[in-house]
């Protein structure tokens, strides 16, 4: 079903005031950022990682979809330390050598990985010890992706869930708390969003591998 322009545009006013609110929560947990590196991955357009370009030291925008990449290009064009790069961290060869960061941001791309456990293992190799912020969706059975009928990802996550398969594969000092509460227009119908921050510690990587 069409959206009505009145509808789109309080989407689109919606989907600012959420970017605007995960930054923010990046931003106050991470005072002594003007020293680190960050990853923002499944970054879509940029709007999380742009947003924080002049808290951290160098942000990488990165997305697995070349379209996607291109439209974060274009989006990074005046921001000198920002850089933009095609990464699929959730394909059992997908991390590259010259990546290294700080911190690991994500925001609404999760829910889209097919092998979360393929991605939490990869996550130490590219910021070994770091940080991780994920902003995400609660379950919602299915409401948010109504419009979608393609869509192979997971509709939002139990919390609880999330937390403990993060400790298994080594992840520190987890925690989960609110985030963001908001509506979207989908299929005709308002729609409720609710997203959660985690907050963890990536594992220190491969140690006594050589
Ligand atoms: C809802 S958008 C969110 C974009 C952006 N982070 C934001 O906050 O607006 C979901 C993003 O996840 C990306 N994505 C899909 N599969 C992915 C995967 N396996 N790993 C990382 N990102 C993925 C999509 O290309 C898309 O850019």
């Amino acid at each position: 079903m069409q959206l009505s322009p009145e509808q789109a545009a309080f989407n689109q006013s919606q989907a600012q005031a959420r970017s605007d609110a995960v930054a923010a929560a990046i931003r106050d947990a991470t005072p002594e950022a003007g020293a680190l590196t960050a990853l923002d991955y499944g970054c879509g357009s940029g709007p999380i990682g742009l947003r924080l370009a002049n808290h951290f030291q160098h942000v990488t925008l990165a997305d697995v979809y070349p379209d996607v990449v291109a439209g974060a290009i274009e989006a990074a064009r005046d921001a000198s330390n920002v850089d933009v790069r095609l990464l699929d961290l959730s394909t059992k060869d997908g991390v590259p050598e010259d990546l290294c960061v700080d911190v690991v941001l994500s925001c609404l791309s999760w829910h889209h990985v097919r092998d979360l456990d393929v991605l939490l293992e990869a996550l130490p190799l590219v910021a070994p010890g770091g940080r991780l912020f994920v902003a995400d969706m609660d379950f919602d059975g299915g409401a948010y992706h109504a419009d979608l009928p393609d869509f192979d990802g997971v509709q939002g996550f139990d919390r609880d869930d999330l937390r403990q398969r993060l400790e298994r594969h080594g992840y520190g000092d987890v925690r989960v708390s609110d985030l963001w509460r908001s509506q979207k227009w989908i299929t005709g119908k308002l729609t409720d969003l609710s997203l959660f921050m985690m907050q963890a510690r990536i594992p220190p990587g491969a140690a006594g591998t050589d």
